[in-house]
């Protein structure tokens, strides 16, 4: 009998697990890290880079480069969702024959689960090679707003993987058993998910089903939201400070947006970062040296307006359910952005109670997928 996985396909991050002696296991990646970074690349028209790889050079290459693809599949082109993406990414969006969207890269089109078949064969490779055994089957988390279409092009992304899909599972509904919220029988829990996009989800029904009683999803609210803001903020420091214009520097803004990114990360922990970016254009004289030393409350008044955005998707939810936040019994903040102190005061100030508290929120999908798909093994907690 060979082994079932679990697979989270994130719109930054695609992740797998596994259970191993009866315990869910999230699998590294051959550098170490626990997540995959949800691109795909295309190289001199033949090689093709996955994950951090492809992650690493997509401002220097981003005709070529594909990401996002979770907000892509099943989608129609001229929906409104695709129209705004368009605006955001770097690649080109096509209509299909029948309206759906394609992905175009230099003179072939592709569906974007046939792109999204690439990552996931990736996962499968990672689980085979770490089993050392053939993969019976998956089970895939979408969120809960995801349709009928999107929901199948998922399905066949894996399929294009050469993996049989045994299912696919809630990532709201995933978090909470992960959380551990099944088993204290609430009545109702709220799952907010803030990773490269936020989710609020109210679950509920009979005490421990854990049934979807309302969804809201805003893609403009993920994570590199904040990134950006931290990128303008370093553009404007060397405008301002060195009389230099990195605009039209791919290279430069690649490096401008890996700091930021790795800046916002540091300050989860730490009350201050020291951002070094040496060489990072040549000015009138020497090359242009950016050093900046980034707090807290410097990242806390960039980005107030987003973290106070949150809370209008929370409200939405806990209305379209029909509760107050004395109903709910139980808050789970998971998805990466859920190390932020101020993303996760801002919820737990409009649902009135403390988060369920998480080691590792990032994994909390995929690891609660696991526990689900061994219903008599895995943990959880
Ligand atoms: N320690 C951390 N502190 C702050 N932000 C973090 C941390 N770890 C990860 N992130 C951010 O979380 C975001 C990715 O979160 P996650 O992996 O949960 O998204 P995803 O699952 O791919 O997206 P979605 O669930 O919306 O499809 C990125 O913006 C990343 O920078
Ligand atoms: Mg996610």
């Amino acid at each position: 009998m060979g082994h079932t996985i679990a697979i989270d396909l994130g719109t930054c991050n695609t992740s797998v697990a596994v259970l191993e002696h009866d315990q869910p296991q999230v699998l590294y990646t051959s550098e170490g890290a626990r997540v995959t970074p949800a691109f795909v690349a295309f190289v001199d028209g033949e090689r093709v880079l996955v994950g951090a790889a492809a992650k690493r050079q997509a401002i220097m290459n981003p005709r070529q480069t594909v990401y996002g693809l979770k907000g892509l599949v099943g989608r129609r082109y001229e929906s409104p969702e695709v129209q705004r993406l368009q605006q955001q990414l770097s690649f080109e969006l096509v209509p299909s024959g029948t309206g759906d969207v394609r992905v175009r890269v230099g003179d072939r089109e592709y569906d974007p689960e046939e792109i999204q078949s690439v990552l996931l064969h990736r996962m499968r490779r990672m689980a085979e090679q770490y089993l050392d055994a053939e993969i019976a089957g998956a089970y895939l988390t979408v969120p809960a707003h995801f349709n009928a279409a999107q929901r199948n092009k998922t399905r066949e992304a894996a399929k294009r993987a050469g993996l049989k899909v045994r299912g696919l599972l809630s990532e709201a509904t995933a978090a909470a058993v992960w959380a551990g919220s099944h088993r204290r029988r609430v009545r109702h829990v709220a799952v907010v998910d803030v990773g490269g996009t936020l989710d609020v989800t109210i679950l509920g029904g009979e005490a421990g089903t854990l049934q979807t009683r309302a969804a809201r999803h805003d893609p403009t609210l993920g994570g590199e939201a904040f990134d950006w803001r931290i990128v303008k903020r370093l553009y404007e420091l060397l405008r301002v400070c060195h009389d230099l214009d990195v605009k039209g520097d791919a290279v430069a803004l690649q490096r401008l947006r890996d700091a930021a990114e790795r800046a916002k990360q540091a300050l989860s922990e730490q009350e201050a970062v020291a951002i070094s970016l040496p060489a990072l254009g040549t000015g009138a004289a020497d090359a242009i040296d950016l050093q900046h030393r980034l707090t807290r409350p410097e990242l806390e008044s960039l980005t107030q307006d987003l973290v106070d955005r949150i809370g209008e998707p929370c409200a939405a939810a806990l209305r379209q359910a029909g509760v107050t936040p004395a109903d709910v019994g139980e808050l789970v903040v998971c998805g990466g952005m859920a190390h932020v102190p101020a993303v996760r005061a801002r919820i737990e100030a409009v649902f009135e109670q403390p988060a369920v508290p998480l080691t590792s929120p990032e994994e909390a999908v995929v690891l609660g997928a696991v526990v689900l798909s061994h219903p008599m093994g895995g943990a959880g907690g």
